[in-house]
């Protein structure tokens, strides 16, 4: 069975005491109610990896992750931060291309491309983001942007590479739906997962395909949650607004446990 992830993308919100909390909530209800075959992740701010690496460690089926990383490993690049920095704070995981990089940061395919592998050259396992803007979709081009993102960053890494490298996740986050409260419909997202499910199968394998986690990103919350995770190529989701309360949150992890019961 694949892997079910549910990940909260913290962006830039929190003190460091409030993501304290809130991180110490969250593990506690992962240990109070999990799966075997259920991943939490928490993606905070990079200043709060550190600290949050103590309270998360050592607690089955809860890992870190960053939302960003830099192409180099080292050097002078003032104010970035480097993959081998977040590995070394105790995240095993990195955001790569979510639209508000590839937005206001102006961050391009071959950047992107670049990121994943600086990733899993520093032992992180990426999770790619990607998805049309509404003018796409409207314009009929939502397959064709989603094809040429997961082309043009993700598929040069062929199936040779992960005999000795976990699978990236993916996560389809169309941009109309980010913040915005207009989730995808349940034919919409699943359309799209199956549609990138199949373009891993033409590029890698049916194995491969069938075993890499496609999460859905936007708007998704704890009263739309149960119907997008009973989608068959849905594995979980990102979620932003609705992982800063422990509550929300819960109620979305609650939502992929009743599919796994
Ligand atoms: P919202 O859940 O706030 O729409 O954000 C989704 C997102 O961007 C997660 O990366």
């Amino acid at each position: 069975m694949r892997k079910k992830i549910i990940a909260g993308n913290w962006k830039m919100n929190k003190t460091l005491d409030e993501a304290t909390v809130l991180a110490t909530e969250i593990r506690s209800q992962v240990m109070q109610r999990g799966h075997a075959n259920l991943l939490t992740i928490l993606a905070p701010p990079f200043p709060y990896i550190s600290e949050l690496a103590h309270h998360c460690a050592d607690t089955d089926g809860l890992a870190l992750g960053a939302q960003n990383c830099h192409t180099e490993t080292q050097g002078a690049f003032t104010g970035e931060v480097s993959a081998q920095m977040i590995a070394s704070c105790g995240a095993a995981f990195v955001l790569v291309g979510h639209s508000e990089r590839r937005l206001y940061f102006q961050e391009d395919a071959e950047t992107l491309r670049k990121k994943i592998n600086q990733a899993y050259a520093c032992g992180l396992t990426p999770i790619y983001c990607i998805g049309e803007t509404w003018e796409q979709r409207s314009a009929g081009k939502h397959v064709d942007t989603v094809a040429q993102q997961l082309r043009e960053s993700l598929l040069h890494l062929t199936p040779d590479f992960f005999a000795t490298h976990p699978l990236p996740i993916l996560a389809y986050e169309p941009v109309w739906a980010i913040g915005t409260g207009n989730t995808a419909t349940t034919e919409q997202a699943q359309e799209m997962h199956a549609f990138i499910r199949n373009e891993l199968h033409q590029q890698w394998n049916e194995t491969l395909a069938q075993t890499t986690p496609i999460l859905y990103g936007g708007s998704c919350n704890a009263s739309n949650a149960a119907d997008l995770f009973a989608c068959q190529d849905i594995d979980g989701g990102l979620i932003g607004g609705a992982s800063l309360k422990a509550t929300d949150f819960q109620h979305i992890r609650q939502a992929m446990l009743e599919v796994l019961a």
